[in-house]
């Protein structure tokens, strides 16, 4: 492998001798099975699975305390009965500060009022928006918008582009200054502990950036919601000490919304220490992926949504078309030397601008940037709106990719299986998705797919003849089993 100058050796998805073996666990009875699989699309995602608990002293850690202790992932996962059932008259300690805590913060309090306050412990504060249309608009415009792109440096970009990064950084300054502005005129975060350290840009950059829930601050001012600063946490039979504090507080449950190891649970999906080590490269690194998505040195994988973002869902799924177009042979990579001196430019870029955060390869400063490169790489036109000025000004989202699918793929599906629609589940949207990757429609801001009238009455009269002969076949075959 160290001898091939192009990815997989051939530079190609398929075609290679070499297989790898994905071993699955039956969680039931243990037993291991092996299969054998020409490419691999691993698609584990960055927050979940493998929670971040801090580490603690022998006997000051949750060994010690009588109440109960959980992870937000497993708090998240119990049906809506069994939570409220579970917090309800507790008092309640949050870790963490980020989106998980004060969500889960702003619940114990909406359930349990002042009698039984919950304690969110902070290590650090974080900007957090309104949840409101004002808010929303505001963050778009001046965020997510290919202007507010040129205002900031991206990586592989031209000397103009950069030169333009570098004379507009009085304004990136001001809006993010702006912003602050606008935040603490919104909430109380002085009178709270809660004014962040770091700019707003930097937050933004480094994916830090989420929506309050309701009345956040109301809980917090009548007192349903205590916040406390600290930086370290030990456990006592009863409760917590925190620093800062000599007395321990007393609390009967504790979740931690401590975030994930996402890192770590991609190393670990590698049996081979060799693979484990390109993918986590060195602890000062990230995740060095060519377009986010292949890494260089391990051939026949992909890896879709690792990279961090405003919306990752949303972007997720661009990924999954590019792949599609390299897995249908339309896309061509470049030397392996290649692909690594851009995806190792791309880690550096993204370290530099996400600061402690870099791990979680936030980026979402220069998104409208990275798909234009997807979208050069298939071939489409990275410029998805009407008009220079719509182009510039006009917030990018994860619609104005909508057009972007390898329908190839889909044809032949359809082709195989016409009669797929009718084992689809209709209410959740299944058939309008299946729908609208074969019949023409256009993507409206306010109503969403909206489809040619003329394409959809062919495609639903063929599906009917199609569906039609398809029952007929299948109840000569049940009639014929009878006999
Ligand atoms: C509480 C919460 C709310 C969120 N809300 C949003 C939101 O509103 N918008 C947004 O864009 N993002 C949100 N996120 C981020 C979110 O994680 C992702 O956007 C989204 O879930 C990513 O989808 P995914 O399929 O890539 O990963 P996941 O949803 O994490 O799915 C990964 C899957 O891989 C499986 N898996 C992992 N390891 C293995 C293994 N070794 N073997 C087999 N299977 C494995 C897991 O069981 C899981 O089914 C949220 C995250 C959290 C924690
Ligand atoms: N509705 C939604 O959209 C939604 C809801 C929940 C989560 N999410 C997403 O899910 C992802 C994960 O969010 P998350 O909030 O679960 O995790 P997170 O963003 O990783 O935040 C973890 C929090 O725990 C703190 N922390 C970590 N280790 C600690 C330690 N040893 N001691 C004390 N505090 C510690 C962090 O401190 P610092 O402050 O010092 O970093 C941070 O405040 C994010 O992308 C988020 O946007 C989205």
């Amino acid at each position: 492998m160290d001898s091939w100058a192009l990815w997989s050796g051939t530079g190609k998805p398929f075609g290679s001798k070499g297989k790898w073996h994905v071993k699955v666990q039956d969680t039931k009875n243990c037993s291991i099975q092996v299969y054998h699989a020409e490419f691999v699309v691993l698609c584990i995602g960055q927050f979940s699975g493998l929670p971040n608990i801090p580490e603690f002293l022998p006997n000051q850690g949750p060994e010690v305390f009588k109440g109960k202790v959980m992870h937000s992932e497993d708090f998240s996962a119990l049906d809506n009965s069994t939570a409220s059932e579970l917090i309800k008259t507790k008092r309640i300690t949050v870790v963490g500060s980020h989106k998980s805590a004060v969500d889960i913060a702003a619940e114990c309090a909406n359930a349990n009022g002042v009698m039984y306050p919950c304690t969110m412990i902070q290590r650090n504060a974080h900007w957090f928006f309104p949840r409101d249309n004002l808010s929303g608009l505001l963050l778009a415009f001046l965020c997510y918008n290919r202007f507010s792109e040129l205002l900031v440096y991206k990586p592989g970009e031209t000397f103009l582009l950069s030169f333009l990064a570098t004379l507009l950084a009085p304004l990136r300054w001001g809006i993010s200054k702006f912003i602050e502005i606008y935040l603490r005129w919104n909430f109380p975060l002085k009178k709270y502990g809660m004014l962040p350290k770091s700019s707003f840009l930097e937050y933004i950059s480094s994916c830090q950036i989420a929506m309050l829930p309701d009345k956040f601050y109301d809980r917090v001012e009548e007192g349903s919601i205590i916040i406390k600063n600290s930086q370290s946490l030990s456990f006592f039979p009863e409760g917590l000490i925190i620093n800062g504090e000599n007395r321990p507080f007393e609390t009967d449950l504790v979740i931690f919304a401590t975030g994930f190891k996402g890192d770590e649970k991609l190393k670990n999906i590698f049996e081979s220490p060799v693979f484990q080590n390109y993918i986590i490269g060195s602890p000062t690194t990230t995740v060095s992926l060519y377009r986010q998505i292949i890494h260089p040195r391990i051939p026949q994988l992909a890896i879709i949504g690792y990279s961090e973002n405003f919306s990752s869902l949303g972007y997720s799924e661009i990924e999954s078309v590019w792949l599609s177009h390299f897995l249908d042979g339309n896309l061509e990579l470049p030397s392996i030397r290649d692909m690594e001196e851009e995806a190792n430019m791309w880690a550096d870029h993204i370290k530099q601008v996400t600061g402690r955060y870099f791990r979680r390869a936030c980026i979402s400063n220069f998104n409208i940037y990275y798909n234009d490169q997807l979208c050069k790489d298939m071939g489409y036109n990275p410029r998805r709106k009407k008009g220079l000025l719509a182009d510039l000004f006009i917030p990018y989202t994860p619609t104005d990719y909508s057009g972007l699918t390898s329908k190839l793929w889909f044809l032949r599906l359809d082709a195989t299986y016409p009669w797929l629609p009718v084992l689809m589940y209709w209410r959740a949207g299944e058939l309008a998705r299946y729908a609208a990757m074969l019949v023409l429609h256009q993507v409206n801001m306010k109503s969403g797919v909206v489809f040619n009238p003329e394409a959809l009455k062919l495609f639903a009269m063929k599906k009917v003849f199609d569906v039609y002969s398809w029952l007929q076949a299948c109840s000569s075959i049940m009639f014929q089993n009878l006999d």
